[in-house]
């Protein structure tokens, strides 16, 4: 009998597992850098006082708050996400602010909420992780009431985004040649391609699908240091990185350091950041 393989079986080993646990840890970090993108999100999204609002893979939950003060507590925010230590994260901030933000511990392609539909659903670089993207996508419509909007953050190409293209490229040298991926696989890059998310959200039945293309600098760290520490944990770098020896780490280390001491600036490691801001209708 051939193997069953379980929907996003290996993103939820991962976003339990390491990648989870560093992101609980560079969360403040993480939210400092990415703080641009929320700010386009939700000016892009524009919630409404008393909408009910569902966070996409909602991570360690700053989305999620800052939905909730949006929509005050007429309204609803609410963060699904695979990740157990990072939605732990999220309900403790929401706790400490005294938040009515809720949040699940669940697969968005497949918790059913159509008994009790959302106005909008948004997302922060939380929807390109799906196996099958069309199933997810029929399953997160189904959240929506008809009335409802779709508006998330996703990132556009790797070379177009040198912050995390740029370490990459400098450690590349120094390691065996890698397999060509799959453009599509999940990942941070899967939703780059526009005629592809087109396709994905047209035929999970949405309507009025808009890009808006947001550039903004990531400031990758404070310093030198603060940038290399995050390149080598977080990303693909990291994920290059991690079945290597100590010395190669060192060495890449080394060469990663020289080359983003490049794009040291006054306000920190400064470089391109590339996304879309993607909207449409239930
Ligand atoms: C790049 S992180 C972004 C986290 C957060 N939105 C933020 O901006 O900080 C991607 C998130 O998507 C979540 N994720 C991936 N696949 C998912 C799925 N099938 N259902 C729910 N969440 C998922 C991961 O656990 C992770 O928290």
């Amino acid at each position: 009998m051939s193997e069953q393989k379980t929907a996003n079986a290996e993103q939820s080993e991962a976003w339990n597992g390491a990648t989870g646990v560093k992101w609980v840890r560079y969360q403040d970090r993480l939210d400092t850098m990415l703080a641009p993108f929320a700010v386009a999100l939700f000016s892009a999204a524009n919630l409404s006082h008393s909408d009910k609002t569902l966070d996409i893979g909602c991570g360690c939950g700053i989305t999620t708050l800052e939905a909730a003060k949006l929509v005050g507590t007429q309204g609803r925010a609410h963060g699904i996400d695979l990740s157990a230590p990072m939605t732990g994260r999220a309900r403790e901030r929401a706790t400490a602010l005294g938040s009515h933000a809720t949040f699940d511990v669940a697969d968005a392609s497949a918790r059913d909420y159509s008994a009790d539909p959302f106005d909008h659903l948004i997302s922060r670089f939380g929807v390109m992780f799906f196996d099958d993207p069309v199933g997810a996508f029929k399953n997160l419509r189904r959240a929506l009431k008809p009335t409802g909007r779709l508006t998330f953050v996703c990132w556009r190409s790797m070379p177009e985004n040198s912050w995390l293209a740029a370490p990459t490229r400098a450690a590349l040298p120094l390691l065996p040649p890698q397999p060509k991926g799959d453009p599509f696989a999940p990942g941070p890059f899967a939703f780059a391609d526009q005629n592809r998310v087109t396709g994905i959200l047209s035929d999970a039945g949405f309507n009025n699908v808009s890009f808006t293309p947001y550039d903004t600098p990531v400031i990758l760290g404070r310093s030198v240091e603060e940038a290399l520490d995050q390149a080598m944990q977080i990303g693909p770098l990291a994920r290059l990185l991690a079945e290597h020896d100590d010395a190669t780490k060192k060495r890449v280390s080394d060469v990663v350091a020289a080359e983003l001491a490049k794009f040291l600036t006054p306000q920190g490691v400064s470089l391109a950041g590339a996304t879309w801001i993607v909207q449409a209708t239930a």
